[in-house]
């Protein structure tokens, strides 16, 4: 598939005004992405849990403006708010998607947007807030073209919320998705995301995701800045061909249920994403002090008690803790009574993998 076939074909129909409503969830990367190249086309593939609780709520309404002129017309609310702020980023995708979306400019739009996690909570709402705008316009233009099928529907979502963020790509179905071409995933793209097609263990199903908020400040480093630091990174070319070997890997070991390979695999991402941060120039140490208390304790209950916990973490302090189903007793206590002290005010959300975006 090529870039192409997201320009629609169809003399789009003018509908006057409506509003559309999506929830869309934010996922957490097993195997990272972190490089770039033009057009938010990824230098390496990545894979990752879609979540269920941490998600993005947007409604879009829309209207037909008397007159269109070069700028694009919106406003957009957080939590009822105005977010002025926010219209330079939300500008930027417009820009990149109108090609894709020929109407843009045509209408006005009021973004309302909330989420259900707290804004200053250091999780990015990158990922679950693009991703619930490309599905709102995505709805607007299939009720231009009501017979647009569903396949190309999530595609092209996913496709247009890539070119708002990249992770915001794997962020319209469930429960793993992969984005970026890779010989061993048949179907998988540069340009969008797609669902894991293969057989997956059952060790794997409902498997938990605690998030703990070590720091909830702004992030240190944006990641487009940080994506960029990989142009001129030493260890660029190795890192890449790593993560494409590892999601190799990980397909073995998603059919086996190998659940120490797959925490070797999943840790060994984390660090090395944190490390290609540290050994960029400049450099930059993400974790908190608090960061590495909790992986320390994290191996050791692991060896005393031999339960599957695990961690991952994206480009911050925070810790997302990784668990089976079945063991969530045990570990779920044992993050509260031992883990949660050393998160900000004791502040953590319980999570798990969920299904994708729904439609209000
Ligand atoms: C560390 O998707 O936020 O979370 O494409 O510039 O918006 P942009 O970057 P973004 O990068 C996410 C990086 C990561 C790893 C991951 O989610 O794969």
């Amino acid at each position: 598939m090529i870039e192409n076939e997201f320009i629609p074909d169809l003399k789009l129909s003018s509908i006057p005004v409506g509003v559309v409503s999506w929830s869309a969830p934010s996922n957490i990367a097993l195997v990272k992405y972190w490089g770039k190249k033009e057009n938010q086309i990824p230098e390496n593939q990545s894979i990752s849990f879609t979540l269920d609780t941490c998600k993005t709520i947007t409604k879009l309404y829309f209207s037909k403006r008397d007159t269109s002129d070069e700028n694009y017309s919106f406003e957009i609310l957080l939590d009822g708010e105005n977010k002025p702020d926010f219209k330079p980023k939300i500008n930027t995708f417009f820009n990149r998607i109108e090609a894709y979306l020929p109407f843009l400019k045509s209408y006005h739009f009021k973004i309302e947007t909330s989420n259900t996690f707290p804004h200053s909570s250091g999780i990015a709402s990158s990922a679950s807030g693009m991703s619930a705008l490309a599905l709102c316009l995505m709805s607007v233009e299939k009720l231009m073209n009501p017979e647009m099928s569903q396949e190309y529907f999530n595609k092209k979502a996913s496709f247009l919320a890539r070119l708002g963020s990249g992770s915001a790509s794997r962020s319209i179905e469930g429960d793993l998705i992969v984005w970026g071409k890779h010989n061993a995933i048949e179907g998988s793209s540069d340009l969008f995301g797609i669902k894991y097609p293969y057989e997956v263990h059952d060790n794997f199903k409902n498997y938990n995701d605690t998030i703990l908020l070590v720091d909830k400040g702004e992030k240190q480093v944006s990641s487009t800045v940080g994506h960029n630091l990989m142009h001129s990174h030493p260890f660029a070319k190795t890192r890449f061909k790593q993560a494409e070997e590892n999601i190799t890997k990980l397909k073995a070991i998603l059919k086996s249920g190998d659940l120490e390979a797959f925490i070797a695999l999943i840790e060994s991402e984390a660090l090395t994403l944190h490390a290609m941060m540290m050994t960029s120039m400049p450099y930059f140490i993400l974790m908190k002090p608090n960061t590495l208390e909790i992986i320390n304790k994290i191996w050791s209950f692991r060896k005393e008690t031999g339960l599957h916990i695990s961690f991952t973490l994206d480009a911050g302090a925070n810790v997302h803790v990784l668990y089976p189903e079945n063991e969530t007793e045990e570990i779920y206590n044992f993050i509260k009574t031992e883990l949660v002290a050393y998160c900000q005010n004791g502040h953590y959300i319980c999570d798990q993998i969920g299904f994708g975006a729904q439609k209000l």
